[in-house]
């Protein structure tokens, strides 16, 4: 099977209307330690925060905002409790990718309805601010899709939050919007989850990429790409495929311990000004070797950026019949290799590097072959 791109003008049959991502939720070992890091580092915003001085006795939540990015670090002071469940058994990791819904009961409905497998039932919660109604549904792995209705609250965050902040705030790195969030999951449930979005959440298959695209000489993996009708929400879908050694989704899912979120791309107006800055503040990217950038023009054709600045930073180029993008990826961001960023800026290109994806398979390889997972 080739590579297969859709038709874009495709009428949309999304199951409800999804606004965008709401938010994205991480369970981690410890939020402080880790909202200073995504702080200090990315250049998030502290914006809202709940703990035990708030009245929640078990569960500390950070909220950070850059742009149209929310993320919160949730963490537990309970040894007991489900997050710190989760966290020991797969690391800091995402939890919740979480939908912004006009009527989060009704998708909530549509979706059981169409056989969705419950997280949890729709609840309103409410304070001084107005009221914000969710409900949840599962996803691959454990992570879960949190429906959020917020059209009648106006608070920081949600319900039981209070709006923080703190001196880190405002030292932004141009980071606007999630891109995409990937999910890896497990040998020959690709289609499984594929079907889920199609079926379920009425999304579009986008791209498949079969593992001839997306081989070295090493190792190999399949993907295709979902995404809603107005496309905020694209969810590339990963599993592992049979190569001479240990992929990295193979990689993942041992040090996982079972799917879930391999990468967030984060999108940037400014590739160069944004990676510099993550640079600077301590940020470690994949390697691609220098003799990448020899031939690249011929492969992409002009670009506006400067091949000098690109190379010295590491950015990657592909270009598909739209446009070109600009791409570069983060080494793991906590101790277990698993979840990593893409900082993307787009001109004009809506696809996802598969030019590029033999070079960074190859630098992931000897990132694992450093780990000695390879
Ligand atoms: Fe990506």
């Amino acid at each position: 099977m080739d590579t297969l791109t859709q038709n874009k003008t495709q009428e949309i049959l999304d199951t409800f209307p999804i606004n965008g991502t709401d938010h994205v939720e991480f369970y981690v070992g410890n939020a402080k330690q880790s909202a200073l890091f995504y702080q200090h580092c990315f250049g998030f915003d502290l914006v809202a925060y709940k703990g035990p001085e708030t009245g929640s006795r078990d569960t500390i939540s950070y909220v950070l905002q850059q742009n149209k990015i929310r993320f919160v670090l949730s963490s537990s002071v309970k040894s007991n409790h489900e997050i710190m469940r989760h966290v020991d058994l797969h690391g800091d990791g995402v939890k919740v990718l979480a939908l912004w819904v006009d009527d989060a009961k009704d998708a909530y409905d549509k979706a059981i309805a169409k056989g969705a497998e419950s997280a949890f039932e729709p609840f309103v919660s409410k304070d001084d601010d107005g009221e914000v109604v969710m409900a949840g549904i599962k996803t691959y792995g454990e992570t879960i899709h949190t429906l959020v209705e917020r059209k009648n609250y106006t608070g920081a965050f949600l319900p039981g939050f209070i709006a923080k902040t703190n001196a880190a705030n405002g030292n932004g790195t141009g980071l606007q919007y999630i891109d995409h969030c990937v999910g890896n999951v497990e040998l020959g449930k690709m289609n499984h989850w594929v079907k889920f979005y199609q079926e379920v959440l009425g999304f579009k298959l986008l791209i498949t990429f079969d593992d001839k695209d997306i081989s070295t000489k090493y190792t190999a993996l399949m993907s295709k790409v979902v995404s809603n009708g107005n496309g905020y929400i694209k969810f590339p879908i990963n599993e592992p495929a049979e190569g001479l050694k240990r992929s990295q989704i193979d990689e993942y899912l041992d040090f996982y311990k079972g799917a879930g979120v391999q990468h967030v791309a984060i999108a940037t107006n400014d590739i160069c000004t944004t990676v510099r800055e993550l640079r600077n503040r301590g940020i470690d990217f994949l390697y691609v070797p220098d003799n990448y950038y020899e031939d690249v023009l011929d492969r992409v054709g002009d670009i506006e950026e400067d091949l000098a600045t690109l190379k010295e930073l590491n950015i990657l180029i592909d270009r598909d019949e739209e446009g070109y993008l600009l791409q570069i990826f983060t080494k793991p961001l906590q101790d277990r290799p698993t979840v990593f960023f893409e900082i993307i800026q787009r001109r004009g290109a809506q696809s996802f590097g598969k030019g590029n994806f033999k070079a960074l398979f190859e630098a992931i390889e000897r990132e694992q072959a450093i780990r000695g997972t390879l």
